[in-house]
């Protein structure tokens, strides 16, 4: 098949949707501007801060990951075995995910933990980020996937 689009007119802030691309599942997230100010300040932890490897397109190699800060689109895919991993907002306590969490995904397999733009933390199970999937804007609303 061709693309696949994702309608985000509906898309409250914070709120998040999966889509189906080539049997994965993929996140688009409407970041909050607290989201996308919580990507900043801990890329000592992380393992690829700068996304130097190629889990995305050209156009998502940046901080945020994304075309567009607000809007983030990933393949919800643990990039070490599979698993899914889940959205565990900023500020949650729990012994499996860094103090002083940001907010981002948790992988429930092996406990790699990411961060709002699925960058992988360091000393974690996944080798890699998150993977971006290839996308587009149709419109302002409107995003193609693939
Ligand atoms: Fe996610 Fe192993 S599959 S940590």
């Amino acid at each position: 098949g061709g693309p696949v689009e994702v309608d985000i007119a509906d898309l409250p802030p914070g709120g998040a949707k999966t889509a189906e691309w080539r049997g994965k599942p993929v996140w688009v997230v409407r970041r909050t501007p607290e989201m996308i100010a919580a990507l900043q300040g801990h890329d000592a932890e992380l393992a690829d801060p700068g996304s130097a490897q190629t889990q995305q397109p050209g156009y998502a190699k940046n901080p945020v990951r994304a075309i567009r800060p607000e809007v983030f689109v990933a393949i919800g895919i643990c990039t070490h075995l599979g698993c899914s991993p889940t959205a565990v907002p900023k500020g949650t306590a729990n012994p499996s995910l860094p103090a002083d969490w940001p907010g981002g995904f948790f992988c429930p397999c092996h406990g790699s933990t990411f961060d709002g733009a699925g960058r992988v933390y360091k000393n974690k199970p996944a080798p890699t980020n998150l993977e971006i999937p290839p996308h587009r804007y149709a419109s302002d609303t409107r995003i193609l996937i693939g």
